[in-house]
């Protein structure tokens, strides 16, 4: 490593300008020109310093590539639009105009250099064909091994510096291995070490979080407890349907794919709302077809938006599907939108409340040892298992899937958490109306 000091001549960074102090670990990643695997906890910095790194790199290095990936492109785009930002706010001079300005995906510089961000999906599809000078895979723990076995070689020429950072997640791939390979440099970074953690937060995260999950996520330890609770070979297996609206998910205004009027079979609709203007909120709709599966037909993410917004999108789902049951979060924020759309005839006698911390009944209505949480994903799993029901192929909601994780309790109870998991809420949901309605066996047990 350099020493934080030489940093600085190294990159021409000057602090001042860049209107904020960087950590020390920060300028330890700026200098390292080459290999470097960085893994921590959430919100420290490192998507910020990356972004800084490959600007800066594009800049010193003339007539290269610098290519930004992540399996979902909303990922990729975050940390490109942050590479963005930097090079106009201390680089204006250095990025084209006119028919080379930048894109959504690209920015040219004058030095002929490129960067690009593209999301690579479950087999890197979106970043075959490139050789890059240097590679950033933001996420990179979420990103499936095959992308790397099948893409990497190809992308890389003798020079090519290799950057992957994330939150930890899995004991193995690509990205757990990197932390063993002496080619890399290594970064460990805890969200308690970091100056603007906001303590109080974390204090209370400990305290709700299990400890496994708490490790993982702000102390950036790989754990030994959680483990995936969908195999990405199962969530293949089910993820069938292409997509019927081209338009990102984000983008809610088209709501209504091609023949949507035709689709047959009882609807139902699973709902998942964010925490106030923070959070992704998740609508996704499944129907049951005539040979008796359940299939997926719509699904919407919406980001920063405010309840009322929710409120409206449920209401003109509602009026083109006509949905046979809508569930939705009764408890926590969830519990506003429940109680004005239980007020709003048409769609009342359809919403069936989902409070993810209450206790299910089994069938002989004694207490189940379950919460009821669990018996929702357990559903799914079951339904996926059995090849009883069909989804999108569509890289955010697989990427929700596979981020889901569980462990098992002192009580030998099963506990399921999930880093991306809105998709898969309201997935979980949805199959459950279906599957409950069609009176099938929904006490599957999963092991
Ligand atoms: N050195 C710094 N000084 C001040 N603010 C910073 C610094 N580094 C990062 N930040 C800010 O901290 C926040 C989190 O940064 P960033 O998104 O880069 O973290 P991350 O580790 O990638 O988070 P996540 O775990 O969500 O991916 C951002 O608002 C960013 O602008
Ligand atoms: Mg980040």
């Amino acid at each position: 490593l350099f020493k934080a000091k030489e940093a600085f001549t190294i990159w021409k960074i000057n602090t001042k300008e860049l209107k904020m102090d960087l950590d020390d670990w920060q300028k330890e990643v700026l200098a390292v020109d080459g290999n470097l695997v960085l893994r921590s906890g959430r919100q420290v910095g490192k998507s910020t310093i990356i972004s800084i790194k490959a600007a800066l790199f594009a800049l010193e290095h003339p007539d290269t590539l610098v290519l930004v990936v992540a399996s979902v492109e909303r990922q990729a785009l975050l940390l490109f639009e942050k590479t963005l930002g930097y090079l106009l706010d201390h680089h204006k001079k250095e990025i084209c105009t006119g028919t080379k300005r930048p894109t959504k995906h690209v920015i040219n510089l004058k030095n002929h250099s490129r960067i690009i961000a593209a999301p690579c999906g479950l087999n890197g599809h979106g970043i075959r064909g490139y050789t890059a000078d240097l590679v950033i895979f933001d996420e990179a723990a979420f990103i499936p091994e095959l992308v790397f076995i099948s893409i990497i070689p190809a992308l890389m020429t003798r020079k090519t510096r290799i950057v992957l950072l994330s939150t930890p997640f899995g004991r193995e791939g690509f990205f757990f291995n990197c932390f063993s390979d002496p080619t890399y440099t290594k970064f460990h970074i805890s969200s308690l070490d970091c100056p603007r953690a906001n303590k109080e937060f974390l204090e209370h995260q400990k305290a709700t979080l299990s400890q496994a999950v708490w490790e993982q996520e702000y102390l950036g330890e790989f754990s030994e407890r959680l483990r995936c609770f969908f195999s990405t070979e199962l969530i293949s297996s089910i993820a069938l349907l292409k997509r019927l609206e081209p338009a990102s998910m984000l983008n809610p205004v088209n709501v209504r794919p091609p023949g949507a009027g035709a689709l047959e079979g009882k609807k139902y609709m699973g709902v998942d709302l964010a925490r106030m203007g923070s959070d992704q909120s998740s609508f996704c709709s499944l129907r049951r077809t005539p040979p008796g599966k359940i299939e997926m037909f719509d699904l919407k993410v919406t980001e920063k938006t405010v309840l009322t917004d929710s409120i409206r999108l449920i209401k003109e789902l509602e009026n083109q599907y006509n949905y046979f049951k809508v569930a939705i979060d009764s408890a926590g924020l969830g519990a506003a939108v429940y109680d004005i759309l239980n007020e709003t005839e048409g769609i009342r006698r359809k919403l069936v409340p989902i409070d993810n911390s209450t206790r299910s009944l089994d069938r002989e209505g004694k207490q189940h040892r379950r919460l009821l949480k669990e018996d929702l994903y357990a559903n799914l799993l079951g339904l996926m298992q059995r090849q009883e029901i069909l989804i999108f192929d569509d890289p955010e909601l697989i990427m929700s899937l596979r981020s889901i994780q569980y462990e098992y309790t002192d009580k030998k109870d099963i506990k399921i958490w999930g880093a991306y998991d809105h998709i898969t809420e309201s997935l979980t949901r949805a199959a459950w109306l279906a599957a409950k309605d069609k009176g099938l066996n929904i006490w599957v047990d999963f092991k």
